[in-house]
C-alpha cells in the first residue's frame, strides 16, 4: 500500500494529511474542487482512475452545518451519494476506504459517553446526511473504516479557534455556549491518527475487524466556553487577545441546526483495533496555536 487518494484538497483534514501521510511513507494524492466534485460523478470517477490509489481517505463533505438545513438534497449528494460512489470504486479495485464522519450522528441525549454500538439518532440535516454516508460507505465496500470525529480545528479554514482569535481581537467581551460538551480535535492530530491507521493496515494486511465504525477524537471533552477560555490562554505567549468570556446557554445563541448537547465519545475501540489514540485536546490546541503563530511570522 503506497498511494493514498485524499479528497477535499482545500479542507482542514486533507491539508493535515498532506504532511502526515508522507511521514508514514505514503504518497498523498490530493484532489479537490473543481476537478473532484461530488455533484459531477464523472469527475470523481476520472480522479480515481488518474490516481490509481491503494487506499482512499474521503475528507470531502458538505460541512456547513447550518446551511445544510436549507439544502438537504445538496448536502445529501455530497455527504451520502459521494461516499456511495467512492465505496463502489474502492470495492471494484479491492482497496480500503476511510470515510470521515461526525458526532452529529448522535442526538446528544444519552447523558454519558457514546459507544460505537449505540444507536445513532441525528437531529440535523448534516447529521442525517453524514449517517447515510456512513451506511453507504460500509454497505458499498467490505473494506471501509468509518471514523467519527468532532469539533475539528486547524491553522487553516473556518473553525472555532480562528473565529475566537479574530472576534476576541475586536471585542473586549464574548458570550460563548457553556452547556454543550464535545471533543475539540486538532486536524493535524486526526491526520496523524489516520496515517497511523493506514500504516497498521499496511503492516497487518486488511482484517475483518477494520470494517466498521470507530470514534476518532482527541482525548478529553469540554464545553465551547471552556474551549474558548483555553484558546485565549494558549495564545497569550504569542501576544493573542484576552477578552472576557461569558458563559451562555444554547438557547441564548440561536442557530439553524441543532447540535448534540453532549457528544462525549468512548475512545477505546480505535486503540484496541489499530493501536491508535489521539492526544488530549489541549495538546492539539497548543500545536495549532503554535502553527498559527509560525504562519503569521513567515
Ligand atoms: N469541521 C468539523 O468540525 C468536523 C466535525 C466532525 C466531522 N467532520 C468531518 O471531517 C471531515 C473533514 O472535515 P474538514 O473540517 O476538513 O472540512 P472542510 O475544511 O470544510 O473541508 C471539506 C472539503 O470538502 C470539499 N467539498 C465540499 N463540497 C464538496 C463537493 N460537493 N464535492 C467535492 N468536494 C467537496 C471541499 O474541498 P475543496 O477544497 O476541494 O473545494 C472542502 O474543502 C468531513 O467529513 C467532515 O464532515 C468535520
Amino acid at each position: 500500500m503506497r498511494r493514498i487518494l485524499v479528497t477535499g484538497r482545500g479542507g482542514q483534514l486533507a491539508t493535515g494529511l498532506e504532511t502526515s501521510l508522507p511521514a508514514q511513507g505514503f504518497e498523498a494524492f490530493l484532489v479537490g474542487q473543481p476537478d473532484f466534485e461530488f455533484d459531477k460523478p464523472e469527475t470523481v470517477r476520472a480522479a480515481f482512475a488518474a490516481a490509481r490509489p491503494d487506499a482512499v481517505v474521503n475528507c470531502a463533505a458538505w460541512t456547513a452545518v447550518d446551511a445544510a438545513e436549507d439544502d438537504e438534497p445538496g448536502a445529501f449528494r455530497a455527504n451520502a451519494l459521494g461516499p456511495a460512489l467512492l465505496a463502489g470504486l474502492c470495492a471494484a479495485a479491492g482497496i480500503p476506504l476511510i470515510q470521515v464522519s461526525t458526532d452529529c450522528v448522535y442526538d446528544g441525549l444519552k447523558g454519558e459517553p457514546y459507544h460505537e454500538s449505540d444507536l445513532p439518532h441525528p437531529v440535523s440535516v448534516y447529521g442525517r446526511t453524514k449517517l447515510a454516508g456512513e451506511w453507504a460507505a460500509l454497505a458499498g465496500n467490505p473494506m471501509t473504516t468509518v471514523l467519527r470525529t468532532a469539533w475539528v480545528f486547524s491553522p487553516i479554514g473556518r473553525n472555532f479557534v480562528r473565529t475566537m482569535l479574530a472576534v476576541g481581537a475586536q471585542r473586549p467581551e464574548l458570550r460563548v455556549v457553556a452547556d454543550q460538551h464535545g471533543h475539540p480535535t486538532a486536524a493535524p492530530d486526526l491526520a496523524d491518527a489516520i496515517a497511523a491507521i493506514l500504516a497498521r493496515t499496511r503492516e497487518t494486511g486488511w482484517r475483518a475487524e477494520y470494517h466498521g465504525v470507530f470514534h476518532a477524537v482527541a482525548q478529553g471533552a469540554t464545553t465551547w466556553h471552556a474551549f474558548a477560555e483555553a484558546i485565549f490562554v494558549a495564545a497569550q505567549p504569542f501576544g493573542g487577545p484576552r477578552p472576557v468570556v461569558r458563559p451562555i446557554a444554547t438557547q441564548d445563541y440561536p442557530v439553524k441546526a441543532t447540535r448534540p448537547a453532549d457528544g462525549r465519545l468512548e475512545l477505546g475501540k480505535l486503540h484496541a483495533t489499530f493501536g491508535v489514540t489521539l492526544p488530549p485536546w489541549q495538546d492539539g490546541l497548543t500545536r495549532v496555536i503554535s502553527a498559527l503563530h509560525q504562519a503569521e511570522r513567515s
